[in-house]
């Protein structure tokens, strides 16, 4: 089976208090997409790497992709949610993709994404019945608030996981279950609504979601500080 990866980009970055969408921010002196892109596309497991886009993207056309080479594939395509981006991207790629390929799909805003990841990721799913997901464990006590903002339970952290991306399917079963769902925030969840159960494949925490302007900042560290 191949891998393709897919990488929805069509979010506008509400939550980081800009006007840019965040996958176009300044990263060491690229699109905060690119770094990601880079590591995809240079993955020797990964066949093809498809960027879903919003329909009226405005800014990938003004940077030059080309380094990153012929693997890379942009999709106008984006929807109203991430699962429709990613359900967008699964239509678009209908004809090249068959039903057992594997589809790696991975946040654009996950610049931190390293090879190992990958790497890990597709040997020890390989042989997956379901495939599954890079997570990390939870560190801190988590707490279920009330409607007043008052504590109502605390939640046992010692069996939860983050969830993080690239998360790991079969191309048809992803699709029918993004079919299927609705009101997902990640794949697993609509592999779960299906009934099955993905598996968790241990990352670590350099694997960060850039969701505020503070983890730009992380970003950048854990860039600048990865050896090789
Ligand atoms: O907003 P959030 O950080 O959860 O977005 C996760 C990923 O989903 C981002 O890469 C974002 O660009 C993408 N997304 C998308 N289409 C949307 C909303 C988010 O491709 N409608």
């Amino acid at each position: 089976a191949r891998h393709f990866a897919i990488v929805p980009a069509a979010g506008s970055g509400s939550r980081m208090g800009v006007a840019r969408p965040k996958q176009y921010l300044p990263l060491l002196g690229r699109p905060l997409i690119h770094h990601a892109l880079s590591v995809l596309c240079a993955s020797p497991d990964i066949d093809k790497v498809f960027v879903v886009l919003s329909v009226d993207d405005a800014e990938w056309s003004r940077h030059d992709w080309s380094v990153l080479g012929g693997k890379l594939v942009p999709l106008f395509c984006g929807g109203a949610t991430r699962a429709d981006s990613v359900l967008g991207g699964l239509r678009a790629i209908s004809k090249e993709a068959a039903a057992s390929d594997w589809v790696l799909v991975h946040d654009a805003a996950r610049p931190c994404l390293a090879a190992w990841h990958i790497d890990k990721l597709v040997r020890e799913l390989a042989h997956d019945e379901v495939g599954g997901l890079l997570a990390v464990p939870v560190a801190d006590t988590l707490k279920r608030a009330d409607d007043h903002r008052h504590v109502a339970a605390t939640v046992p952290r010692d069996s939860l996981w983050q969830a993080q991306t690239p998360q790991m399917f079969r191309y048809v079963m992803l699709r029918r279950a993004l079919e299927a769902a609705s009101d997902v925030t990640d794949e697993a969840s609509a592999i779960e609504a299906a009934g099955l159960r993905p598996r968790l494949v241990q990352g670590d925490a350099t694997n960060l979601k850039v969701t505020y302007p503070l983890d730009l900042h992380l970003a950048e560290w854990i860039l600048q500080n990865r050896e090789g």
